[in-house]
Parts: C-alpha cells; structure tokens; sequence
C-alpha cells in the first residue's frame, strides 16, 4: 500500500512520520510545493522541532518515509492521499478575517482529479468548515475521468510540542466516511492502519459531517476554557483571589476536569482563533447569530486579555515605558515548539513598541530573522525591536522582564544575577504564573503575576 500526503507542515510531516514508524510495510511519501520545507525535511535539522521527532525521522526517511516535492507524481502512486495544507483565515473578499480559506483544499482536489488514473482514497486531514467533503467530491466527480475516489474525514488533535506523544497515544481518532459500501470499506482501510497501534477502542467512526464539525467544535470547547479562567483571572486580580487556586479548586469537580485550566497572556497558536473564527461564520451562514456571536466571545475575550497585559506593564512602569528597556522571555505560542502563529507575544511586543519602549526578545527555538518578521520591524517602532542570544543578555539593563512562553529553562534562571544587573525598581511580569513569585520579591522584584497579587519586595 502506497500512502501519500500533500503539506509538510507541523501536521503532515509528523503524522506521516508516525505512520510509517507504525506500518514499516506502507510506503509514505510527503509531499509540498514549498521546496525550502521539503529540503529541510530531508536535511539534519527538521522544519519543525518537536521532541522525538527527529529520531522517528531518522528510522524511517529513506526506508519507506520519503519527502519531496514531486506532488503529482506521488498522487498518481498512492492508493491513499492525506490532505494536510493550510487552511488559514481568509484575508480578502466574502468572509474576510473570519471564514477559511480554501484554495489550496480545492487546488489539491483539482490536481487529484487531474492525476489520478486508480482509485483513490482522500483523507481530509486539514481543519476546514463542515461540509467541505462535499465540495472535494463534487469537483472530483466533475473532472475525473472514470475514477472511484472515496473521501474520508480523518482531523487531526495533535498538539505542538507534545505531537510525538499525542500521535502515539491519542485520546481517540475520529474517521468520518459516507455509510455506503464503497465509504464502508474505505473508512474500514484507515481503520485497520490505525489499528496498528491504536487500540480500536479510541478509534472513533462517524458520518462525514460529523467528523469535520467535531473538530472545530473540540477546538472551541478547549479555547473557551481557556478565554473562561482568563475573565476569571481579572476579577481575581481585582479581589485577591488567586487565580491557580481557584482553578485547582474547580477543576477537581470531576465533571470540570483540571486540563486546560491554566490563565495565561492569552492562548495562541494556529488553530484556536482561526477554528474559532469559522465556526463562528458557519452559524452565521447558517442563520444562527446568536450562537455565532457566542463562539466569537471567546476570542474577544482573548483579544481583551493579551491587551490587558500590555496595559498593566504600563501602568506598573508609572505609566509610561517610553525608552524603557523590556525583555520579552519566550516567543513561541508555547513552550516545546518553534511555532510562533498567532503568539501572544507577537501582540504584546507590537503594543509595547507602539509604547515607544525598548524591547528585546529572547527565545531558545525561535530565530531572531521570524521574530523579526513576525513582529513588523519595517518602521520606526521596528526599530527599537532587538533579539538576544540568551536570558540574561535581553535582561541586561532591563527595567522590566516580560515572561511570555513557560520555557522550562525559564524557572532555572539565576534572578539574583538577573536583578543584580537590571534599571531599579525591577519588574517582572509572567504572563505564565511560570516563575516562584515569593522568591523572586525576595530578592526585590516587583512581581506581577496573572490572576493573582503577589506580595511586593522593596
Ligand atoms: P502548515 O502551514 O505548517 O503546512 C501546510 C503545508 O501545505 C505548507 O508547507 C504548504 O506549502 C503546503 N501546501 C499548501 N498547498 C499545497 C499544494 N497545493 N500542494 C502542495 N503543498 C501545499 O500547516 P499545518 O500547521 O501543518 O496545518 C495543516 C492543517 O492541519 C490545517 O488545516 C490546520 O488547521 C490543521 N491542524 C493543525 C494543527 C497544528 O497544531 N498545527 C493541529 C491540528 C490540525
Ligand atoms: C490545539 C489543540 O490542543 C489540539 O488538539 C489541536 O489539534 C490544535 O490546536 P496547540 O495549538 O498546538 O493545539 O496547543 P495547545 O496546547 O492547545 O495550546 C494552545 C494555546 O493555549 C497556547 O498558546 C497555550 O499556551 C494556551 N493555553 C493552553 C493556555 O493559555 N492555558 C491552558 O490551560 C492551555
């Protein structure tokens, strides 16, 4: 059996990786049209950096794990072709800023119908709007030339950072496909391949629909959680109550649960805002405002909280931080990844900038040309955007330290030699509860914590 998958991003590159590691006997090839991505998937240093990805890349590329970018080569060989490009929000026209943006779904189903001379199994592996198999059918059907496709659902759930572990142990996967005999043994063949090591009881099987929607909405399920402990850390900053606490003690309701309970500067990445945002626009499309505008909150109110940290560093620096020197630690939406997509840093630098103050970012996997890049530094505010080689350069002389991304090796800083060289009064913000608040007012930090007062140094 012949497996190829179109998009060698942070989902097709380690889902494949991890099939072929599973099913030595299948051949995977991956294949994109960006060939920079394609070269460094082939190179020592894999585009993206995830732990234990590395090692399942070097067992299985050249034994029956391939990448390239030969794409219509790779789809006229494969009896199964995974769909994994980018579906970002769309940016222009009908929909803008909230529905997604299909060409390159539509562009891959073109090429398929195009190339494909066997029959073929397309699995929908990218996040798009429900109903978006029908599309792929329709215009296979109308450009294919005799051939059988089937189209399964098969989303994703993995999470950057823990991808490896997350693809070995899923809590479940979920295969859409159509109840007819030809969708029946289709769904039945991307059973079995899981099967290799999934156990069949996480192995979830559903009708198409069910498949795509269930997606968006566990992805909406688990930002509202997160947007939820967010409004909650304001009024705790308002009332003493700390925010940790009070999601320990809610969480061990076992009908709440304690994962994803965690206030931060606001959640990134690339899934949650932009899942959120077209699922808002599908209830809209289909006539439900209300339940839109319910779904829209919860980014509104991520929105609101990553201002809100800007603000109070502000406010805290006397109102101003014109001038002022701020390292930012952490860039990556999360800590255990490269990813920078929609990064609550990215905002908090371009407001703190917007502030006039100085910012410099240290990040321990992200490269000074992305943060760059990310940030905008084309104008004038761009200019007072630095990027240092390590913690303790971004704090040198610093009036006031940003924690952004809780890097681990964040909290096995030496803040004695940190404060020691910083501006006076020296300030910490961690937008992560990451650090020893206690320890670190101890030593003379003023500390500003997320959804909680910390007791204050000098
Ligand atoms: P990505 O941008 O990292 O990768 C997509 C790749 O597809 C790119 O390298 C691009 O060059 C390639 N591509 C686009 N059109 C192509 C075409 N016509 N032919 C060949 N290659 C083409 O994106 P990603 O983060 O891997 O996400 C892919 C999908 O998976 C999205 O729909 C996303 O919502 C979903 N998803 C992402 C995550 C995540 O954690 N990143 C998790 C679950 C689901
Ligand atoms: C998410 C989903 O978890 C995953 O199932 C889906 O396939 C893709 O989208 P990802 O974006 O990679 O995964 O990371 P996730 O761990 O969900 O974190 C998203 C953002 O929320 C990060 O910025 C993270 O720091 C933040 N977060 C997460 C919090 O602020 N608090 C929490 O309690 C959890």
């Amino acid at each position: 059996m012949k497996i190829c998958c179109i998009g060698a991003g942070y989902v097709g590159g380690p889902t494949m990786a991890m099939i072929a590691k599973q099913a030595p006997d299948i051949e995977v090839r991956v294949v994109d049209m960006n060939a920079t991505r394609i070269a460094a998937w082939n190179s020592e240093v894999l585009p993206v950096y995830e732990p234990g990805l590395d090692e399942i890349v070097k067992e299985c590329r050249g034994r029956n794990l391939f990448f390239s970018t030969e794409v219509r080569e790779a789809i006229r060989a494969a009896d199964i072709i995974f769909v994994s490009v980018n579906t970002p929000t769309k940016t222009y026209g009908v929909g803008a800023g909230r529905a997604a943006d299909l060409r390159f779904i539509e562009s891959v189903a073109r090429t398929v119908a195009e190339e494909a001379t066997s029959p073929k199994i397309i699995v929908e592996k990218s996040t798009i709007p429900v109903k978006t198999a029908g599309t792929i059918k329709t215009i296979l059907a109308a450009n294919a030339r005799g051939v059988a496709f089937e189209v399964l659902s098969n989303p994703e759930f993995l999470a950057e950072g823990t991808a490896v572990a997350d693809l070995l142990a899923p809590d479940r996967v979920l295969i859409g496909g159509e109840r007819t005999p030809g969708g029946e043994r289709a769904l039945q063949t991307l059973v079995d391949i899981y099967a290799r090591w999934v156990p069949r009881e996480r192995i979830v099987t559903t009708n198409l629909w069910s498949s795509e929607l269930s997606k968006l909405v566990a992805n909406a399920f688990l930002a509202q959680r997160i947007s939820s402990i967010n409004s909650i850390s304001a009024l705790c900053e308002a009332t003493e109550a700390d925010v940790d606490e009070v999601a320990n003690a809610i969480g061990k309701d076992s009908r709440i649960g304690p994962k994803f309970l965690k206030a931060s500067v606001g959640f990134g990445g690339s899934c949650f805002q932009k899942d959120i945002l077209n699922l808002s626009y599908l209830c809209e499309h289909f006539g439900l405002p209300e339940v839109a505008e319910y779904w829209h909150s919860v980014v509104a109110m991520n929105d609101w909280q990553k201002r809100r940290f800007t603000t109070r560093i502000v406010q805290a620096l006397f109102n101003t931080v014109a001038d002022k020197r701020i390292a930012v630690l952490g860039f990556a939406f999360k800590k255990d990844t490269n990813d920078t997509r929609e990064s609550a840093a990215i905002n908090v630098c371009r407001d703190l900038l917007g502030e006039r103050a100085q910012v410099v970012v240290y990040d321990p996997k992200v490269s000074a040309e992305e943060i760059r890049r990310d940030v905008g530094c084309a104008d004038a505010d761009g200019a007072r955007l630095s990027v240092a080689a390590s913690a303790y350069e971004a704090c040198e002389g610093a009036h006031a330290v940003a924690v952004l991304t809780e890097w681990d090796a964040f909290k096995a800083l030496d803040f004695e030699k940190i404060y020691a060289g910083m501006t006076k009064p020296a300030f910490v913000f961690d937008g992560r509860n990451l650090l020893d608040h206690a320890a670190l007012a101890k030593i003379g930090f003023r500390v500003e914590a997320i959804g909680k007062v910390v007791s204050q140094g000098q």
